[in-house]
């Protein structure tokens, strides 16, 4: 019998964070002041940030030992998660290739946000400080922070991105659920989310403009931290206990893998897996893959270049791949990825060619996760689906080519509050392209059935 679960003992959860900067082959470029535009100076970034988290953003150290509190809650909240091997997926694509899935949905929240949540929190009110204010698309990160809060005892102050807020009702339920606040952004809450309304009062909201407003309330508001869910080395870090396991669980199964798949908004899961790989000589000939939206190309179609963070212009500015701070990406139900930017560390691999970027439409993406959903059982996030497609286009590939591979994906997060999303699809009312979605749909089961 195919073994399906590797699992690893709470042992064996990881001690350690991998920090990439030592493997990159040029220095990262440093975040800009946007006033004098010289490298930033670091009290600049504790106005915003707990100091820990300042220190690991520029560390030259190549791994960071894992607060003990931090990592009882890790384990606590159900890590090590386990790699799963796609036995259903692979035999309804007939393929050679052996395709296993990291289970970040295992989390409690549903995704893999809390392995920085926890830490961030942690290191906030070791430091004294009693609030922390974020923003969040899908909800994915607010419901983590919230949580994170509360096993903490801070305040949770989230601004959710007006369309993921409507289309997620249930989301800031559970980030209230947890004892956060939260409310739509652009809301009347901050001098900036009252201007955007004001220009529109139908705005549906962006990453950029919910970041701006979580950090006016930072800077105005007494004894608050702003907590940040992707982009930054820190948080980036902070996710790389999920690659640690990731290989020790392939080294258990015996298995070499050909293929590293993750979906990329900001750049956290996809780093988290992949960057224990990265910085692993061995591991150097794997190849790679950041899967992106068509509907928000950064990696794809962006350019590499200093940028803002956020959509009015009180971040550091950043060398990352964009489509520009004042972006607004189409209504996607992978809010999670409706990002103009992408972490600095990961447009720099991409520069070195360590890391291929590819894009998928929504309608593919949803049309994966349903195939996934009926052969593995699980319901995967919009955002996690996008791996999914490739997962399979690549396992069909080896299929054509008659060769094995093993091809290894992170499942991010769960969909259990994107039904919406699914429902719209099977409906034939994806974006309220009725006829034109339904007959995609019927070509698209076409297609799978001819696999
Ligand atoms: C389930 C899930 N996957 C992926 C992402 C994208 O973020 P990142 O690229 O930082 O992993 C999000 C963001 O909200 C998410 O909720």
């Amino acid at each position: 019998m195919i073994k399906t679960r590797i699992l690893l003992d709470c042992e064996e959860t990881p001690t350690h964070y991998v920090n990439i900067l030592p493997h990159l082959e040029t220095p990262l470029p440093p975040p800009l002041d946007p006033g004098t535009e010289e490298p930033i100076s670091a009290d600049a970034l504790l106005a915003l940030f707990p100091k820990e988290c300042v220190k690991q953003e520029v560390a030259t150290e190549k791994r960071i030992a894992i607060p003990e509190e931090v990592r009882d809650i890790l384990i606590r909240s159900g890590r090590p998660t386990p790699l799963q091997r796609a036995v259903g997926l692979e035999r309804y694509l007939k393929t050679p290739a052996r395709i296993y899935f990291k289970r970040e949905d295992a989390s409690p929240t549903g995704s893999h946000k809390l392995n920085t949540a926890t830490a961030q929190a942690y290191y906030a009110q070791k430091e004294g400080t009693e609030r922390l204010a974020t923003e969040t698309g899908a909800g994915q990160w607010g419901s983590a922070v919230a949580l994170a809060c509360s096993y903490f005892g801070l305040e949770a102050m989230i601004y959710m991105v007006r369309i993921s807020y409507e289309q997620k009702q249930y989301r800031g339920t559970l980030m209230r659920t947890y004892g956060g606040t939260v409310v739509p952004s652009p809301s009347d809450r901050t001098a900036y989310g009252r201007k955007v309304n004001a220009d529109n009062p139908d705005h549906p909201g962006t990453l950029g403009i919910a970041i701006s407003e979580a950090l006016e309330d930072t800077i105005n508001t007494a004894n608050t931290k702003y907590t940040l869910g992707s982009v930054l080395n820190f948080v980036l870090l902070q996710q790389t206990v999920i690659g640690q396991e990731v290989k020790a669980q392939l080294a258990a199964a015996e298995e070499t893998p050909d293929v590293f798949i993750g979906c990329v908004g900001g750049g956290s899961n996809f780093a988290g897996m992949t960057y224990p790989f990265l910085a692993d000589d061995k591991f150097r000939e794997c190849d790679y893959i950041a899967v992106e939206p068509t509907a928000c190309p950064s990696l794809t179609k962006g350019e590499y270049r200093y940028d803002f963070g956020d959509t009015a212009g009180m971040t550091p500015k950043l060398k990352m791949y964009t489509l520009g701070a004042d972006f607004v990406p189409p209504k996607i139900h992978a809010g999670g990825l409706r990002y103009h930017g992408v972490a600095p560390t990961i447009s720099a691999l991409v520069e070195e060619s360590r890391i291929r970027p590819i894009a998928y439409d929504q309608l593919e993406v949803l049309n994966a996760g349903v195939v996934f959903a009926k052969t593995e059982g699980v319901i995967p996030a919009p955002e996690s689906a996008h791996a999914i497609k490739a997962a399979i286009d690549i396992a069909l590939e080896a299929k054509k080519k008659k060769k094995s591979k093993v091809i290894v994906f992170n499942l991010s997060g769960h969909g259990h509050f994107d039904m919406a999303a699914y429902g719209a699809l099977l409906d034939g009312t994806l974006n309220g392209e009725d006829v034109s979605t339904t007959t995609q749909v019927q070509r698209e089961a076409v297609a799978f059935t001819e696999r």
